[in-house]
Formats: structure tokens, sequence, C-alpha cells
């Protein structure tokens, strides 16, 4: 695990520098928003094609910073001038609304269920380059719309607008012992982008997680393109 660990790109975010959910909008001299660019300097390294490309955020567990990362990033990406799209894709948890203080009355559901265009739902960016489609309406049913033809179609009429595509993902892992398994929503996702940002809590996320989480994806022929590990502590201890 040591070794798996050591060969992946890895962005770091200490606990003492988090300092909110939106930190390059609110606070791009931080010490957070250094790290989400370097972040952005590490994905644009290792994502070997030109854009456009279609990145996919998940973790093994949630509440492991999945949507702050993702929402970072994607400003980041922004700021360099890269026309960005967030799509918030987790549909049992959606939050990026939220993080750019906008309705989630409708949203990708409405692209995925109702007939509607990926262009009716762009609103107006937040900042230039960055255009945000929320989840909309919580579904009954998340897994079989993101593992939808019709999804597939969203995703690639993104990367004709876009350069890059940020998807928002619930985590992989279900609760309870390994037997239990995993979510498939994650797996839909990264089938149809080019790679996985892994994003870890550095006090939660145990290496057993990590490990079947690494494999599942692998297995599932996914390419991991780096490890954003939050909440480190200056001591060092659990993934680090
Ligand atoms: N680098 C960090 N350091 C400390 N706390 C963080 C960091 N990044 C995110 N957080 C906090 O962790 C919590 C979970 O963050 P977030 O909602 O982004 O996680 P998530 O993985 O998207 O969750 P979910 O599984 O519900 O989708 C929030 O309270 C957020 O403010
Ligand atoms: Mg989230």
């Amino acid at each position: 695990m040591g070794s798996q660990l050591k060969r992946r790109a890895r962005t770091e975010v200490a606990k003492d520098d988090f300092s909110g959910r939106l930190a390059t909008l609110d606070d791009p001299a931080g010490r957070a928003s250094e790290a989400y660019r370097s972040l952005r300097a590490s994905l644009l390294r290792t994502l070997t094609m030109a854009p456009p490309a279609v990145v996919v955020l998940t973790s093994p567990g949630p509440s492991e910073g999945k949507s702050t990362t993702c929402a970072n990033l994607g400003v980041a990406l922004a700021q360099a001038g890269y026309k960005t799209l967030i799509m918030d894709c987790n549909l049992r948890t959606p939050l990026l609304h939220k993080v750019f203080g906008l309705s989630n009355s409708y949203g990708l559901v409405d692209v995925l269920t109702n007939g509607h265009s990926l262009q009716d739902l762009l609103r107006e960016p937040p900042l230039a380059n960055l255009n945000i489609v929320t989840a909309g309406p919580i579904p009954p049913n998340p897994t079989e719309l993101l593992g939808s033809r019709r999804f597939s179609e969203v995703v690639r009429e993104a990367r004709t607008r876009f350069d890059y595509v940020l998807l928002d993902s619930a985590h992989l892992l279900a609760a309870g012992p390994p037997s239990i398994g995993t979510f498939a929503d994650p797996l839909e996702l990264a089938s149809r982008a080019d790679g996985v940002l892994l994003v870890l809590d550095a006090q939660d996320t145990t290496r057993d997680a990590l490990r079947r989480t690494m494999h599942t994806l692998e297995s599932a022929g996914s390419s991991i393109l780096g490890l954003v590990v939050n909440n480190v502590e200056p001591t060092r201890r659990g993934l680090t």
C-alpha cells in the first residue's frame, strides 16, 4: 500500500490552512488556495491528453471533502483561463448549489428525466470561465440515471463546450463490512470520464478503504489521476 500511495500525484490541504469551502474565491492569497492551485498544476501535468477532459472526484467514504475540492479546483482552473464546468453528479447528497449560493430547484436530474438540454441548465457564471450545473431534486434512482445513455450524451456535449468538466460524485464504499460492497454511482461516472481524483481525509480514511477503492476503480478500467489528502495534521498521522 505504501508504494501505491507514493506512486500517485498527491496534494495535501493542511487542517490549519483550511479556511472555508470556497477559499479560492474568498481567500485567494491563503495557503489553502495555494494547495488548490498545486492540485490544478498536478492534474494538468498528469492528464496526458489536451483538453477537453472529464475528471471525476470521489472518495472511499462520505464527508472526505469531495465537493469542497471540486469547487476549488473548478475555480482554480477557471482562474487559469480554462473554460470549466462543474457538474454536481452527487444525486444522493448534492452540495454544490450551496457552495455557490444557487437554487437547486432544477439541475442535472431534469436533463436526465425531462428532456431538457445541458444548455438550458447553464446559468450566469459565478466568475469568468466557470459554469455550474446543480444536481436538482434528489431522485429515487440515482444510479440508473447516471448509468443512462442520456447521461453519456450530456457528458459528450459538455466536452464540446468546455476545456475541463469536473464531476462531483457520491462516495464509493458502502458503510459496514467489506462484503457489503460499493455504490455504482462513481463507477458510472468514471466510465464516462478520462480519470478520477481520489479525495481522502487524513484523519478518517483508512488504508484498507483506500486500497479497496483503488482496486475497485482500477478493476473497472479507470485511471486514478491523483490523491487529494484533506485535513492533514502537522503531526502527520493516519495516511501521511
Ligand atoms: N481540507 C480540509 N480540511 C478540513 N476540513 C475540510 C477540508 N475540506 C473539506 N472540509 C470539510 O469537510 C466537510 C465535508 O466536506 P465536503 O462536503 O466537501 O465533503 P464530501 O466528501 O463532498 O461529502 P459528501 O460525501 O456528503 O458528498 C465539510 O465540513 C468541509 O468544510
Ligand atoms: Mg459532496
